[in-house]
C-alpha cells in the first residue's frame, strides 16, 4: 500500500522526549476510542423534520451542548429566522442553499461558518434540495414573524428527534452517537 506520508517517531521512542511513555500509558488509560458511524439506516436513520426535511443524526455531546448531523431539504424551501446561542459549522454535500441576509450561495464543497447572536434565514432554492453536515453549539432559537421566540432546540431537543424515531420504528438507539 502507498504510503501517504512519512510519519513521525512514535511518542514513546524518546523516553525524555515531549511525550515520554509514562504519558503515552496516560493517554492510553484514559483515552476514548474513535467511533464510526456506517451509512445505514440501523447506524442512524434519516428522521423526518416536517414534511420536506430529514435530519440525520450523527453526534450528541451532552456535557458540552454540542451536536452533528446532515440536513436534508428535498426540495425547495425556506426556513424561518432563527440565532444560535453557539458556533455552528457547515460543509455542504449536494444541492445548494443560501442565507438570506448575504449574497453568497453554500453549493457542494462550500464551508459555512456561523457566529453566536447571529440571525440568518435559510433558504434553500435549488428544486433538488441540499444535503449539509453540521456542527452546531449550544442552542438553536427560531422566531415568529413578529420576532417572538417561537421554538428553541438544544442537544436535548435532537436526541428526542432521534430517539422517538427510532422507537416508533423499532431501531435500537445507537450509543455510538453519544460522544
Ligand atoms: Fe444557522
Amino acid at each position: 500500500m502507498t504510503q501517504l506520508f512519512d510519519p513521525p517517531p512514535t511518542p514513546d521512542a524518546d523516553p525524555a522526549g515531549p511525550y515520554p511513555a509514562s504519558r503515552l500509558a496516560i493517554t492510553r488509560e484514559f483515552e476514548v476510542p474513535d467511533i464510526h458511524v456506517p451509512p445505514s439506516e440501523e447506524a442512524s436513520p434519516w428522521v423526518p423534520w416536517g414534511d420536506n426535511a430529514a435530519i440525520r443524526h450523527l453526534a450528541f455531546d451532552v456535557r458540552n451542548n454540542k451536536f452533528s448531523n446532515i440536513l436534508w431539504v428535498k426540495g425547495g424551501g425556506r426556513l424561518g429566522v432563527h440565532r444560535h446561542s453557539g458556533a455552528v459549522r457547515g460543509f455542504c454535500l449536494e444541492g445548494s442553499w443560501r442565507y438570506e441576509e448575504y449574497d453568497w450561495v453554500a453549493t457542494p464543497g462550500a464551508y459555512v461558518h456561523e457566529n453566536p447572536g447571529v440571525q440568518h434565514t435559510l433558504v434553500c432554492d435549488d428544486p433538488n434540495g441540499m444535503k449539509t453536515l453540521f456542527w452546531m453549539e449550544g442552542t438553536l432559537e427560531f422566531y415568529d414573524d413578529h420576532g417572538a421566540l417561537d421554538e428553541m432546540m438544544d442537544v436535548f431537543w435532537f436526541i428526542e428527534h432521534y430517539v422517538t424515531y427510532c422507537r416508533a420504528h423499532g431501531i435500537g438507539v445507537n450509543d455510538a452517537l453519544f460522544v
